[in-house]
């Protein structure tokens, strides 16, 4: 069963012009068209999403995890609107109440969130982070693993990507332990260590280890909060896996899908704010603050969270059902919330998401599965029924003769691709992950 739109050649036709157009005056051919998908999309509501044809998708990873309440979330909506009616929406002063007010709401959630400064994205985030463990230390190597936005510093040992004059005191220890020590003994003092939690391969010994590590060379920690902040656990990833970082990342789901975004931590750490400048014009605006308390009220509770969770138990079962009942060596694995799916022969993976985007789920391979709490029951069984059609469909077109069918082997290709990991770490550490 498809849940997409029946479209008609007009309206295919509409939709093509309009992608002539963006692929003229704006889409970049590889990150928004090959790695994502050849669609103008228009709205979006809960868990559906609607392209210019009005062709209709359901989203599995609740907007790239902006929005774990689904997008349009309505009393995140109406708060929107009374405080924009109520303050104007702009003030010429960056302190304002709701930023007192979401600050002193992070401080009672996370522990360590003495103190936060708030910026836009991501990526502002943790440049920010890094600039004050820099500070706050006075050291400026900063050892580092996992994806932490586009700015400068971080593009150190990606791919031949970025500017030759990458920041050469930035060094990426792809989450080996073992290379951390190497990286402190040849380039410390170190002034800081920013890890994004890869929560599906690595457990939470793994990431008490990385700690003491840390600790040892005598760096602050930074745990990368921006995915697992409000969507691993209440309390974020460091909460649940028993760590105590200097300073934390926050973004997606902070504010459902608005952006904004915080540094938070420690009160002696955050004070470095007073020695450098991270001023940025958009803290004066309210809206991403207004989002953000009745976001942060929704997810109160825990109830949204619980619901996602669900949502995420069903699709992982569904998924490992249909891939077992194919022959498939293929799993869906891992913490409910955001869990990820490896094929033993990703050319087939690659096939198979290609076919359930097309018939109207949209995910591609090596994206994380981050259902929203407003994803409906009928649209997750109609996305667990159409993975069957979609594997079929699939295994027709790809040749898997090849394929040996391991999942550590198959783990550790899609780690190294995914986040830039040794194959021995994941082979030292993935039995260990928290895969339910
Ligand atoms: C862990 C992590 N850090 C930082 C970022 C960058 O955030 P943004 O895209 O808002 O700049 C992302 C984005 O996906 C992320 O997942």
């Amino acid at each position: 069963m498809s849940t997409t739109t029946p479209f008609s050649q007009a309206t295919d036709a509409a939709h093509a012009e309009l992608l002539g157009r963006a692929r003229r005056f704006t889409a970049s051919q590889t990150w928004d068209l090959d790695h994502r998908f050849p669609l103008v999309l228009d709205r979006a509501s809960g868990a559906e999403v609607w392209d210019a044809a009005g062709r209709r998708y359901v989203d599995f990873t609740s907007c790239s995890g902006a929005a774990p309440l689904g997008a349009g979330h309505r009393p995140v909506l109406d708060r929107i609107g009374a405080e924009l009616a109520r303050s104007g929406g702009i003030l010429p002063g960056p302190l304002s109440t709701l930023r007192v007010e979401l600050a002193e709401r992070l401080a009672a959630l996370f522990p360590v969130a003495e103190r936060s400064v708030f910026f836009r994205t991501g990526s502002c985030a943790t440049t920010a982070a890094v600039r004050l463990a820099r500070v706050h230390t006075g050291a400026s190597t900063v050892l580092t693993s996992g994806y932490h936005g586009w700015h400068d510093w971080h593009l150190q040992d990606r791919t031949p990507m970025g500017p030759p004059d990458r920041d050469p005191q930035t060094h990426d220890f792809h989450y080996d332990l073992g290379l951390l020590d190497e990286l402190a003994a040849a380039h410390g003092p170190v002034a800081g260590v920013i890890v994004t939690p890869e929560v599906n391969f690595f457990p939470h010994a793994y990431a008490r280890a990385l700690e003491e590590a840390t600790r040892r060379h005598g760096a602050l920690l930074i745990i990368d909060e921006v995915m697992t902040g409000f969507r691993y656990a209440t309390g974020g990833y460091h909460t649940a896996a028993g760590l105590s970082p200097d300073l934390i990342t926050l973004s997606k789901g902070l504010a459902n899908g608005t952006a904004l975004s915080a540094v938070s931590g420690r009160a002696q750490v955050m004070a470095a704010v007073e020695d450098t400048y991270l001023g940025n014009t958009y803290q004066r605006e309210i809206t991403p603050f207004a989002a953000a308390l009745a976001t942060l009220d929704a997810l109160a509770d825990g109830t949204a969270l619980a619901r996602a969770s669900a949502v995420g138990d069903r699709l992982i079962h569904g998924l490992n059902e249909v891939f077992a009942r194919h022959s498939v060596p293929a799993w869906a694995f891992a913490h409910p919330t955001m869990f990820d799916v490896v094929f033993a022969d990703s050319g087939l993976g690659h096939a198979f998401f290609q076919q359930m985007w097309s018939r109207g789920f949209l995910m591609q391979y090596g994206g994380r599965f981050m259902p929203s709490a407003a994803t409906r029951d009928e649209d997750v069984e109609a996305a667990v029924a159409t993975a069957d059609s979609a594997l079929a469909a699939a295994l027709e077109e790809t040749d898997t003769s090849h394929c040996d069918g391991d999942l550590l082997t198959a783990a550790v290709r899609f780690a190294g691709e995914r986040f830039v990991t040794t194959p021995a770490t994941v082979e030292r550490w993935f039995d260990g992950a928290d895969r339910q």
